[in-house]
């Protein structure tokens, strides 16, 4: 029987799909250092992730412990984790080499809503894939939203270039924890064919989701609490409101 010529043999998609299975958020680390080897052999990896028309519209900037990551571990809503992580990375939108390039061929570069989400998905496509590679290698890691709570306040302490757009941080280390994993939608919640899912069907997702997120929190001792409602509150009113302001003081242009 003929073999494809290239792609992971069923062997290594098994585990593939085993280590993404596994991943929960680590938020307490050992004091062992994460080797910069390592990083630079994730970030390898990492950059492999497809980029649209192969812009590579993201930067990594790791912040090294001290002043600026305590400082930016109070903008962040005052989470440890942030001050005391081995490593910890502010991953950034970044058109600054298509700048760069428009420049030296003495042209315009033109910022546009598109501009900006091509820099939002590269960077997550990016992001994502590192930290599956860090945690191919036995590292844990928690993406940071919180760094967007105060991102004038996030600039002062970084000095952020224009065309940079801060979008959220990255502790990585070695686990002190081990949270277990959260749980999902089924498979079927999220994925249909050929149309989307009724509000009926919505329905029945919420209540058979709200189940098991109730039982997940009473294991965690914390009963009482469902998925729906912590849902509804996140969104009742908007969140962390001068995001656009922000952005476009760096050049972006969201309109
Ligand atoms: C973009 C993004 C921002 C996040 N920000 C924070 C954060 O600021 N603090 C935190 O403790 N967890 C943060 N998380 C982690 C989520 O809370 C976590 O991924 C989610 O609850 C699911 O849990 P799991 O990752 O363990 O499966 C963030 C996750 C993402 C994807």
């Amino acid at each position: 029987m003929s073999q494809p010529p290239t792609g992971p043999r069923p062997a290594d998609a098994d585990s593939v799909l085993a280590l993404m299975s596994r991943h929960r958020s680590i938020r307490a680390f050992t004091e062992r250092p994460v080797d910069d080897v390592d990083i630079e052999r994730a970030v390898a990896a990492a950059q492999c992730a497809a980029t649209s028309s192969w812009v590579q519209g993201y930067h990594l900037l790791q912040v090294e412990r001290g002043a600026r990551r305590d400082a930016l571990s109070l903008l962040a809503g005052d989470q440890a984790q942030v001050r005391e992580a081995p490593a910890f990375f502010v991953v950034c939108g970044d058109t600054r080499r298509h700048r760069r390039a428009a420049a030296r061929a003495e042209t315009s570069h033109v910022e546009c809503t598109e501009t900006f989400l091509l820099s939002v998905i590269d960077a997550s496509l990016f992001a994502q894939n590192l930290v599956l590679a860090f945690e191919s290698m036995g590292l844990g890691a928690c993406y940071i939203g919180g760094l967007r709570n105060d991102l004038p306040g996030v600039d002062e302490v970084l000095g952020i270039p224009e065309g940079t757009y801060p979008l959220f941080g990255l502790t990585v280390g070695w686990p002190a924890d081990d949270p277990g994993t959260r749980p999902r939608f089924a498979p079927g919640d999220v994925w249909t064919k050929d149309r989307f899912p009724t509000e009926e069907e919505i329905d029945a997702t919420l209540d058979r989701f709200d189940e098991i997120a109730a039982r997940y929190y009473v294991e965690r001792g914390e009963a009482g609490r469902n998925w729906t409602g912590a849902i509804w509150r996140k969104f009742k009113t908007v969140l962390r409101p001068g995001l656009k302001r922000f952005y476009e003081s760096k050049g972006a242009s969201l309109s």
